[in-house]
């Protein structure tokens, strides 16, 4: 057993937490990663604005009874606040904002006693997320898929590890971006974090609403294959504020795009429909699978328990290995 000032807050067994990853988290998946010790999180993406997410309602219900957390992408839901009271009314075990301040959003759940875990990828987030009166931070290095920043997880945890040990010492840090292993449970104890944020190596797990040719071309692919680009949400379309890019894995559009962000963004939302029709067709050359460098440390797709169990027990005999390293 590991346990952290994470499973004593929030009863759980294993300090593992799924991200509320958009159209790939549902209530299956979370309530998988719940019962298997550790705290899983509802996708709610861009609830409903972009047009491309599975109905949450009925994925909440999938969940059953399972405690689970909700999360969205701040900038988008910040437009629809109806989706954060949805998900308030549901009393999950917390509220989870990402990309995009989240003053505005933070009170709705403050004021029903519903913690909040703020995802950041700047220590200027971090400050804003604390203002606001996150319980949770999650640091987010740069090698995580999907969006993200620029700060890479070996020096962003402890740095802002220190800040809240000065600042806010209850409030409790997860690391996140390239952890798919004990290794990377273990290494993230080690520089300060209270548990870890987990996305593509659940994104591959059995309960996932992941296709499974997609996640056969990552089961095939090695770190290298990634890529962390804006060009894509240029040409699909998607506003992003300008500081989040996209990691995902190369495939024909990406060798033709990842690369030229400037011309991308020139030509914006030129491909809007096209990509959108890739996607539903499952034409994995031009739509993304969004995984990230993890996905070198991904061999198969396996049933979400078997892989909360297999990183408890990794970094459990990791953990002891450098214990034995000290005299
Ligand atoms: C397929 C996929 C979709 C994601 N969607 C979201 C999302 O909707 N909201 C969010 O806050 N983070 C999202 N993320 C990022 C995760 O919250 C997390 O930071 C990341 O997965 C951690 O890095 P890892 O992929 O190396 O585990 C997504 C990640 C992946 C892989």
């Amino acid at each position: 057993m590991i346990t952290t000032r994470l499973t004593q807050r929030f009863e759980m067994e294993h300090p593992i937490v799924c991200a509320p990853m958009a159209m790939v988290c549902g209530g299956a998946l979370a309530a998988a990663v719940s019962k298997a010790g550790g705290l899983g999180i509802l996708g709610g993406g861009y609830a409903g604005t972009i047009g491309e997410d599975a109905d949450l309602e009925e994925q909440y219900r999938m969940a059953g009874n399972t405690p689970i957390g909700i999360g969205f992408i701040t900038w988008a839901v910040e437009a629809r606040p109806e989706a954060v009271d949805w998900a308030i009314a549901k009393r999950p075990k917390c509220l989870f904002l990402s990309f995009g301040s989240p003053k505005a959003l933070a009170r709705t759940a403050l004021d029903a006693n519903i913690p909040l875990f703020c995802q950041c990828q700047t220590m200027g987030h971090v400050r804003e997320a604390l203002d606001a009166g996150a319980s949770v931070i999650v640091a987010q290095g740069a090698e995580a898929g999907g969006h993200g920043g620029r700060r890479s997880t070996l020096p962003f945890v402890p740095e802002v590890a220190d800040l809240l040990a000065k600042r806010d010492p209850d409030v409790l840090l997860l690391a996140a971006g390239g952890i798919a292993d004990g290794r990377g449970l273990a290494a993230s104890l080690a520089l300060g974090a209270d548990g870890v944020l987990v996305g593509s190596r659940f994104w591959a797990a059995e309960e996932a609403l992941t296709p499974s040719a997609a996640a056969a071309r990552a089961i095939a692919a090695d770190g290298d294959q990634t890529v962390r680009t804006t060009a894509l949400d240029s040409l699909r379309g998607v506003p992003w504020p300008d500081e989040f890019s996209f990691r995902v894995l190369r495939n024909r559009l990406m060798d033709e795009w990842a690369e030229r962000e400037g011309e991308a963004a020139a030509d914006f939302g030129a491909m809007k429909r096209s990509y959108n029709e890739a996607r539903v067709r499952g034409d994995l050359d031009v739509a993304a699978t969004i995984v990230g460098e993890a996905v070198g440390l991904i061999h198969a797709r396996l049933p979400a328990a078997d892989i909360v169990a297999a990183m408890v027990a990794e970094a459990e005999t990791a953990l002891a290995r450098g214990a034995r390293q000290v005299s």
